[in-house]
């Protein structure tokens, strides 16, 4: 079976969720890489973005989690990249629908924005729900041909 590795970044914002999550993930046995950054001093979150999802494009990881203080930022960023389905979410219901039906990839935490408990819920939501198919396919991929018609009125 093909091996699934978690991509995990954050800056400072989201460093301490972050943390917290990948102590749960080690005890859940789900196994994850760490593209920083690794201290609370304040860096700049589009640099985090970029190797999550740098990571997820070259096929080193499936899919990933981005930390920052509200995951705006995060998500911004993620969703300027190629193949890219990024979603905030502060609820659980948002992270299983946005699996079932948009096939996101990344999940965009914010570490001012929910607890850890909260956060932990939707992380296993997000890790444990797989895409539906079907109907959703052809959304998501008329989502994804966006990408390749910059120069066309959308
Ligand atoms: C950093 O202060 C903060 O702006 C960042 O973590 C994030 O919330 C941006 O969207």
């Amino acid at each position: 079976m093909e091996k699934k590795i978690l991509a995990l970044a954050c800056d400072h914002g989201g460093f301490e969720l972050k943390n917290e999550m990948k102590a749960l993930l080690d005890k859940k046995g789900v196994e994850y890489v760490d593209f920083g950054c690794d201290t609370a001093e304040s860096v700049n979150y589009p640099d985090y973005a970029h190797k999550l999802c740098k990571a997820i494009q070259d096929g080193e990881c499936y899919r990933g989690i981005l930390f920052c203080g509200t995951g705006i930022g995060m998500c911004m960023a993620a969703n300027k990249h190629h193949g890219i389905r990024a979603a905030v979410c502060s609820d659980t219901f948002s992270a299983r629908l946005t699996r079932m039906h948009n096939d996101a990839n990344v999940l965009c935490l914010g570490g001012r924005v929910v607890g850890v408990g909260l956060a932990w819920d939707i992380v296993e939501s997000f890790v444990d729900t797989e895409f539906e198919g079907g109907r959703h396919s052809t959304r998501v991929d008329m989502v994804m041909a966006f990408e390749e018609s910059e120069n066309k009125e959308c």
